[in-house]
């Protein structure tokens, strides 16, 4: 595909549609816009322009797609697949100042909210209200909705309420050629021709710019329980998580923890926990529901079963500050280990009852290749992200064999039943380990949608395959 450059002519077209204050050309204002939280990467786009309204940005796409001007949209930049990276520079569509929370419908448990929106405000803006919006991703603090339903987001919570998938009813779309349009209906189901909403979710931005959201809420749980079991092994933690749900108990977070995420996180963070000698795993292990009798009783359940699959000990949170700390500890380590070394994050996933196998392969891939690997994540999902750590390896080896040792863990993966990404999307980072599980059947449906939908494939190119 051939792109054009932005000309000063173009510039002022962009100019005129969103008003001078809100472009950025100067390099030092377009850093920003250059990374997200993948890795160091750095691409920087020509221009930054920041639409308030879905007819700004329609006029923005109508106007590149006139022009071939490649067109990055953007949330709050903490993706780490590199979805948000303009590669082929172009134009980077900001969707900050989409930022409210524009109805909270009591009646019927929906609420509309803008793609910029804080997805932790939101959570706390229809918690207020008694209601549950629980995709709560590790970077919720910072995160943006858009960029959730963009990329399919999941979270801690997914492993009772479902990913993102199960709460957008509707989007509002504009289409690469300028048109805008709502791809569903605001009813909790419709059985009317293809599901467009579901295929906007994850589409990671290639396929049109989400202007509005219809979010499905629930009823909030009134009680909880927390509690952090420790392993003397990965394997041996990771083999407890399918027997808790045989025990028939659907626990509201199963996350798992590698020793080393810990430390840093102690490090990193200056969290006050005791981390004993031969302790290498833990399980963070959440219930929640109506009745507090349940919920110990669920806790006595998940307790056998712990103690049948070896755990060491098991902490129960009492207070709700010992609560947000072990939650601290386990939402920080992504940025505990960026901040410790060089890494490279690949998301797997696999059905759960293989995560014991998962483990011990990505262990002896790093034994072959001689790499380091700190993993943690949400274990009832089966969904590991696999930190690799740069630490003693050779620049040439980082560089050239690296490569080969994350082929093989998804070839695992992928052996095991599972897939690549279970929740931080392909981009750019993970796309050239997409044959590994998808034929050239499926490239070819995935391009002719793209091609549908943006026939001149300026939304967000070189992304996803
Ligand atoms: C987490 C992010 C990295 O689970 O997905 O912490
Ligand atoms: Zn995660």
């Amino acid at each position: 595909m051939l792109y054009n450059k932005i000309t000063n002519n173009i510039l002022t077209a962009i100019k005129s549609i969103v008003g001078d204050n809100a472009v950025i050309t100067d390099h030092a204002g377009l850093e920003k816009y250059s990374h997200d939280e993948t890795e160091d990467l750095h691409y920087y786009p020509e221009v930054v322009a920041k639409p308030k309204s879905p007819e700004e940005v329609s006029a923005l796409m109508r106007l590149c797609n006139e022009y071939l001007i490649p067109v990055t949209p953007r949330g709050a930049g903490t993706g780490l697949s590199g979805g948000a990276l303009p590669v082929m520079g172009g134009l980077v569509l900001a969707m900050e100042r989409f930022n409210k929370v524009l109805a909270i419908d009591e009646q019927n448990l929906q609420a509309i909210v803008e793609p910029g929106v804080i997805t932790e405000e939101f959570m706390d803006q229809v918690a207020a209200k008694g209601l549950l919006y629980p995709v709560d991703p590790a970077s919720k603090g910072s995160c943006f909705i858009g960029g959730n339903v963009s990329h399919g987001s999941g979270g801690p919570r997914v492993v009772k309420y479902g990913t993102i998938r199960e709460y957008i009813l509707n989007l509002e779309v504009v289409l690469p050629s300028g048109e805008i349009i709502w791809t569903g209906a605001n009813t909790l189901k419709y059985a009317s021709g293809y599901n467009l909403t579901q295929l906007m979710i994850g589409s990671e931005g290639t396929l049109g710019i989400i202007t509005k959201i219809v979010v499905k809420l629930i009823p909030r749980p009134t009680v909880d329980a927390l509690l952090l079991a420790s392993f003397s092994s990965n394997e041996a933690a990771c083999a407890a998580v399918s027997a808790i749900f045989r025990a028939g108990i659907v626990p509201s977070a199963l996350e798992f923890m590698e020793r080393r995420g810990v430390e840093w996180v102690k490090e990193h963070d200056g969290i006050a926990f005791d981390l004993k000698d031969g302790i290498e795993a833990f399980l963070l292990i959440e219930v929640d529901g109506n009745n507090q009798d349940v919920i110990f009783s669920d806790c006595e359940k998940i307790n056998q079963v712990l103690e049948d699959y070896g755990c060491k000990e098991v902490l129960f949170a009492d207070t709700s500050a010992q609560k947000e700390e072990l939650w601290r500890m386990r939402r920080t380590m992504a940025l505990s280990v960026k901040s410790n070394s060089i890494y490279k994050e690949e998301d797997t996933v696999v059905p759960r009852a293989s995560l014991p196998q998962l483990i011990k392969g990505i262990k002896q891939t790093g034994l072959k290749y001689g790499f380091e690997s700190v993993c943690y994540g949400h274990a009832g999902d089966g969904n590991l992200h696999v930190n690799i750590i740069k630490d003693q390896m050779s620049d040439e080896d980082w560089n050239s064999k690296l490569k080969d040792g994350i082929k093989e863990i998804f070839e695992l993966t992928v052996s095991l039943g599972g897939t690549i990404s279970g929740e931080h999307g392909i981009g750019l980072v993970q796309k050239d380990f997409m044959p590994i599980k998808y034929t050239d059947t499926h490239f070819e449906l995935w391009r002719g949608i793209k091609q549908v939908f943006d026939k001149n494939g300026i939304l967000n190119p070189g992304k996803i395959f």
